[in-house]
C-alpha cells in the first residue's frame, strides 16, 4: 500500500464520516420512525437508515469495486474482495432516538482483514477523529496520544452492553461491578466507536465489550493503535474481530484489566 493510496482512502473515508454526520445533525429531534430490530431495545431509525444511504453512495461512487459491510444493508460485494468498508452510520443510536447527544458516524477499511483507515465523526462535538495505519491519529486534524495511566486504581473506564444481555450470562455484569470496584469509575457512553476515540484521545485509559461487531470497532482500532494505544482480545491474545470481543487501553493498564476482565468470572460482592 502506497501513501498516496493510503490518504485516498482516508480522505474518502473523511467525505463519508462528514456525510453520514450530515444528516445525523439535520434529523436531530425531528426522528420520523423508531422500530425494534428483534431483540427488545435494539433500535433502528429512520435516521440510521439515511445516513447509511448517503455513505454508501458515496463509497460506491469511488470504490464500486470494494467490498462493504454495513449495519443496516449488511454486507454487498464479493464475499473474498480484500478491501471492506466497515460501516456504522449512526453509532449510539439508543442515546440519538432518546435525544441524549452521544453518538456518531465510523467509517472504517479492512484490507485483507486488518483495519487500515478509520475515521470516526461526533456531530454534536464536531469532532473528527482519523488515522491511517502508520501515519498517527488525529482529532481534527491535531495529533493524539493515549493517557499515561499506569494502575487500574488511578484509571477511568468505559465499556458497554450488547442487546442481547438479557438472554445470556455472559451479560458483562460482573465485570463491570468488579472493574467498578478496582478503578475511579466505569462510564457507559452508548457509543463503542466513540469509547474507542476517547481512549485514543485519553480521555479514558481502557474500554472493554464484548458482542461489537466489526462496524462498531474498525474504525476506532485503527485510531486507537495510532494513538499509541493496545488492542486485543480480553487474555491479550491478538484480537479477532468476528468474536465481538476487544479490550483497548493505552498499553500501561493492559495486562492489569486482562487480568481483572478474567478474575471478574469468580468475584462475588454480594
Ligand atoms: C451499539 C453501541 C453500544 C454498544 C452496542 C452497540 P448501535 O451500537 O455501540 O455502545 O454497547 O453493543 O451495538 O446499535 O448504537 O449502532
Ligand atoms: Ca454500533
Ligand atoms: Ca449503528
Ligand atoms: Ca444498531
Amino acid at each position: 500500500m502506497n501513501d498516496e493510496q493510503l490518504q485516498r482512502f482516508l480522505d474518502i473515508a473523511t467525505e463519508c464520516a462528514l456525510a453520514g454526520g450530515v444528516i445525523l445533525e439535520q434529523q436531530w429531534g425531528k426522528l420520523n420512525t423508531i422500530e425494534e430490530k428483534g431483540r427488545p431495545g435494539d433500535l433502528v431509525t429512520d435516521v440510521d437508515k439515511t445516513s447509511e444511504t448517503e455513505i454508501l453512495k458515496v463509497l460506491k461512487r469511488h470504490f464500486p469495486e470494494h467490498g462493504i459491510l454495513a449495519e443496516e444493508s449488511g454486507h454487498l460485494g464479493e464475499a473474498d474482495n480484500p478491501y471492506l468498508w466497515a460501516i456504522d452510520p449512526l453509532d449510539g443510536t439508543t442515546n440519538y432516538a432518546h435525544g441524549y447527544p452521544v453518538a456518531c458516524v465510523s467509517v472504517g477499511l479492512l484490507i485483507e482483514n486488518v483495519p487500515q483507515v478509520g475515521v470516526v465523526y461526533n456531530p454534536f462535538r464536531k469532532e473528527l477523529f482519523r488515522a491511517a495505519k502508520g501515519k498517527g491519529a488525529t482529532l481534527n486534524r491535531r495529533p493524539i496520544q493515549v493517557s499515561t495511566t499506569q494502575q487500574l486504581s488511578s484509571s477511568l473506564l468505559v465499556t458497554g452492553f450488547a442487546y442481547d444481555r438479557r438472554e445470556t450470562p455472559d451479560n458483562n455484569y460482573r465485570e463491570f461491578c468488579y472493574l467498578t470496584h478496582l478503578t475511579q469509575g466505569v462510564r457507559r457512553s452508548g457509543s463503542a466507536a466513540l469509547d474507542l476515540t476517547d481512549v485514543a484521545c485519553g480521555r479514558v485509559d481502557g474500554y472493554w465489550e464484548r458482542g461489537i461487531k466489526a462496524w462498531d470497532m474498525t474504525a476506532g482500532i485503527v485510531i486507537l493503535e495510532e494513538a499509541g494505544g493496545q488492542v486485543t482480545a480480553y487474555d491479550e491474545s491478538p484480537l479477532v474481530i468476528e468474536s465481538g470481543r476487544i479490550l483497548a487501553t493505552n498499553g500501561q493498564i493492559h495486562n492489569r484489566l486482562s487480568k481483572a476482565l478474567h478474575e471478574a468470572s469468580s468475584w462475588l460482592p454480594w
